[in-house]
């Protein structure tokens, strides 16, 4: 039953374009509107009680209204939502973080994900004097114009622009390459002229595709090699996937990383971390320039204080256990069913593609069955599970999920992969 929310969209589309604000929300035949979040689970406004696995797309690493951020985020409120002025718990926040993350010394702040991505490269380009940047097929960094640019077929082909409105010129500095390959990679880096590859260590916005044993050290050592800075964008992997993030949990440190999602603890957050030599010519100190009026806000840094201090080895442990036994039950599911499916992972994130085998970059990923999985997901909201609506997504756990969650959701991709059977 989801009459209020049907009612609630038809009003939505009058005023925003679609009905929502940022696409991905806006699934067939309407979305879900979501009135409360708890721990684990989100009620909707017709009552329903659904089990979250998007997680705000990736932020909510300790659940809905965690008590160590909700008081955290009230304390400051109650000093000041907004200084314009240095504050510090915004120092404290960027001590912890650069303390966590190998090979970064210096952070600045930024208010999502894509500003992370965009100032970065600018960076990169400020830094090595050249123009070029390299991004995976598949890979997604933000809404911005240099990296919105459509998978080609072909490492080192120009890139068309991948939406209205972004001009040729663009993204015409922007080349690609197939994540996982490193042939790909030599070949594009072997002018000499590339200003950064900039890449999702575990790419998250294509699924979940994990990078091949030696993949990042094998790009590490080629971008060393022709001078290039490689930019680990960890804005989903950043604290989900272990402390350090993927730096550390692959044990490969990148020139910058940018940071989104869970440092924010579900308020808006961006940063980008990196070499002293790189963060010292960022403005004031340097000529490349960074600036946004919410950046480093006491607000966000509170929260993102909160979950830093609470993110300890064994909340890691706890969520790289549920992980796996998610993803061993999915596994057994396919494996019974004798189904054309496959389940990638890394920790806490994971994802099922249908109609695959195996999906190890950007176009395997794009190969897989789009509408099968739209099918399997309004299967899960039904059941009470509310999954991101794409193939081209990643599923989330919390600290917060018990065994009767992971449970729940076995039983109920089971009746769902059941029902889209025939067609994978
Ligand atoms: C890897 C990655 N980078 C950058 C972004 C952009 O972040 P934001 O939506 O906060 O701008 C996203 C968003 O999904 C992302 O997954």
């Amino acid at each position: 039953m989801r009459e209020n929310s049907e009612r609630l969209f038809a009003r939505s589309r009058s005023v925003m374009p679609g009905g929502v604000s940022s696409p991905i929300r806006a699934f067939a035949p309407f979305p879900s509107f979501i009135r409360r979040g708890d721990g684990p689970l989100l009620f909707d406004v017709d009552g329903n009680r659904l089990v979250d696995f998007c997680l705000g797309y990736g932020p909510l690493i300790l659940g809905h209204g965690h008590p160590a951020v909700f008081d955290a985020v009230m304390r400051q409120a109650n000093e000041g939502l907004l200084f314009g002025a240095p504050s510090p718990n915004e120092l404290e926040f960027a001590e912890k973080l650069v303390g966590r993350l190998p090979g970064a010394d210096m952070v600045r702040f930024a208010n999502s994900g894509g500003e992370a991505t965009m100032h970065a490269l600018r960076l990169a380009r400020g830094f090595t004097g050249r123009d070029k940047v390299v991004k995976a097929v598949g890979g997604f960094h933000g809404a911005h114009d240099a990296l919105l640019v459509k998978p080609g077929s072909a490492a080192m082909e120009a890139c068309l622009p991948g939406s209205a409105g972004v001009p040729e010129g663009a993204v015409g500095s922007t080349l690609l390459m197939e994540f996982n390959d490193v042939e790909a990679a030599a070949g594009v880096l072997e002018g000499g002229d590339v200003a950064a590859v900039i890449v999702e260590p575990v790419m998250g916005n294509c699924g979940v595709v994990p990078p091949a044993p030696g993949y990042l050290r094998e790009l590490r050592r080629m971008t060393e090699e022709n001078g290039t800075l490689l930019i680990f964008d960890e804005v989903i992997t950043g604290l989900r996937v272990a402390a350090g993030g993927a730096q550390e949990l692959y044990g490969v440190e990148a020139d910058l990383c940018t940071l989104g999602k869970a440092i924010g603890g579900g308020l808006p957050a961006g940063a980008v971390a990196g070499r002293r030599d790189i963060m010292e010519l960022v403005s004031p100190q340097g000529p490349v320039y960074m600036a946004g009026t919410f950046s480093g806000n006491p607000l966000t840094a509170a929260a993102g204080l909160a979950v830093l201090n609470h993110l300890d080895a064994a909340v890691y442990r706890s969520l790289d256990s549920k992980g796996g036994t998610v993803v061993q039950g999915l596994r057994d599911i396919i494996a019974d069913r004798r189904l054309k499916a496959c389940v990638n992972s890394v920790g806490s994130m994971f994802q099922i593609f249908l109609g695959a085998d195996e999906v190890s970059n950007g176009s395997d990923a794009a190969a897989c069955d789009a509408a099968a999985f739209r099918g399997l997901f309004l299967h899960m909201l039904g059941e009470g599970h509310y999954l991101p609506p794409s193939q081209f997504e990643s599923l989330f756990l919390c600290t917060e999920h018990q065994k009767q969650h992971l449970d729940g959701l076995m039983e109920a991709f089971d009746s769902g992969l059941r029902e889209v059977e025939r067609s994978v």
